[in-house]
């Protein structure tokens, strides 16, 4: 059945921009996020603290996050890959932190040079650091449908990498489809399979828009009751180690689509719409957004 509302995870700041080859200053990143803020979004992912030698965009992390108005009843989570980015992460203030993984070794070891099971091994302490501090953790596993380096990713693996870092504490877990090669059918049948060992309402979905089918899965996952998807303004995103991963499915589109279906958002779609124009202004192109070209207020 379908969610009667919705909860996008608004992730532009941190993977619309972390591919971005062109420096994005600290002051638009800030005024991004504050921007997404007024939009009624719940959760806006606000940065990155990974090395800033794998991924430069993000380098400013810290200035970021302590520049940001942080507004009650929004969730700021920031990604971390290790304990280091924990500590750097917590120096600033941070309240929620994502830990990410893969159901796939080859991409597991382009992304954060290490196996899956080491990914967990080293989530474990922050994981454990994150409880004593009172720090909610969210859990990603990228490539659930398909892998640039191995191609096809078995089904059971992913159920795996999700059911771990459930148990180890995550208190939801992102599945992503990096490369954005899935379809309806198979997303379904993934989503039923992860659901069969983790509760629903601790999942969420996030869809890169590679082969324009970002829609068509996020229907076909919310028919199976999921309720969490992630999205980022104006098709911004992708991942630097995944090679032609494109961008995330636009926020815009998904706010349009739920609107039209009755499903409840929060968000107010004409200041989302304005806030991925302007984001795309900042990055000198159009909208990646559908919705947002097509909407005249
Ligand atoms: P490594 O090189 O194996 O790490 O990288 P290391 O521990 O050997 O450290 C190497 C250097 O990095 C050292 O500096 C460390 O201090 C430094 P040096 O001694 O050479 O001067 N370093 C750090 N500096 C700052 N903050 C840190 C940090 N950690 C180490 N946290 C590592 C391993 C995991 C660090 C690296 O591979 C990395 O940062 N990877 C992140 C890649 C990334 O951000 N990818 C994009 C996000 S995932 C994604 O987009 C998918 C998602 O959207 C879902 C989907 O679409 O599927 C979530
Ligand atoms: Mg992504």
């Amino acid at each position: 059945a379908l969610p009667s509302s919705v909860r996008i995870v608004e992730v532009s700041p941190r993977d619309g921009l972390q591919n971005e080859k062109t420096m994005v200053s600290t002051v638009d990143k800030i005024e991004l996020i504050n921007r997404l803020s007024d939009c009624g979004l719940k959760t806006i992912e606000a940065t990155s603290f990974v090395s800033p030698k794998w991924v430069p965009q993000m380098a400013d992390a810290a200035e970021v996050y302590a520049g940001i108005d942080k507004r009650p009843g929004i969730a700021y989570p920031v990604l971390v890959p290790n304990l280091q980015g924990y500590e750097r992460a917590r120096a600033v203030g941070v309240q929620e932190i994502a830990v990410f993984t893969a159901a796939s070794e080859a991409f597991n070891q382009k992304n954060i040079n290490a196996s899956i099971a080491e990914s967990l091994e080293r989530f474990a302490p922050v994981i454990t650091a994150a409880q004593d501090d009172g720090v909610r953790v969210r859990g990603y596993v990228s490539t659930v449908l398909g892998c640039p380096y191995q191609g096809e990713v078995p089904l059971s693996d992913v159920v795996r990498v999700a059911k771990d870092l459930y148990a180890m504490g995550c208190y939801e877990i992102s599945l992503g489809d990096t490369i954005g090669v899935g379809t309806p059918a198979k997303a379904r049948a993934m989503l039923q399979a992860v659901a069969a060992e983790v509760p629903m309402d601790a999942l969420a979905i996030h869809f890169h828009d590679t082969y324009g089918q970002a829609l068509a899965n996020i229907l076909a996952c919310l028919e199976e009751g999921v309720s969490v998807v992630d999205a980022a303004v104006a098709g911004t995103g992708g991942c630097p180690y995944a090679q032609g991963a494109s961008g995330n499915v636009a926020s815009e589109d998904v706010a349009y689509m739920l609107q039209g279906m009755g499903i409840k958002t929060g968000i107010d779609f004409t200041k989302l719409v304005g806030t991925g124009v302007w984001l795309a202004g900042r990055l000198g192109r159009e909208t990646g957004s559908k919705a947002g070209r097509a909407y005249d207020p």
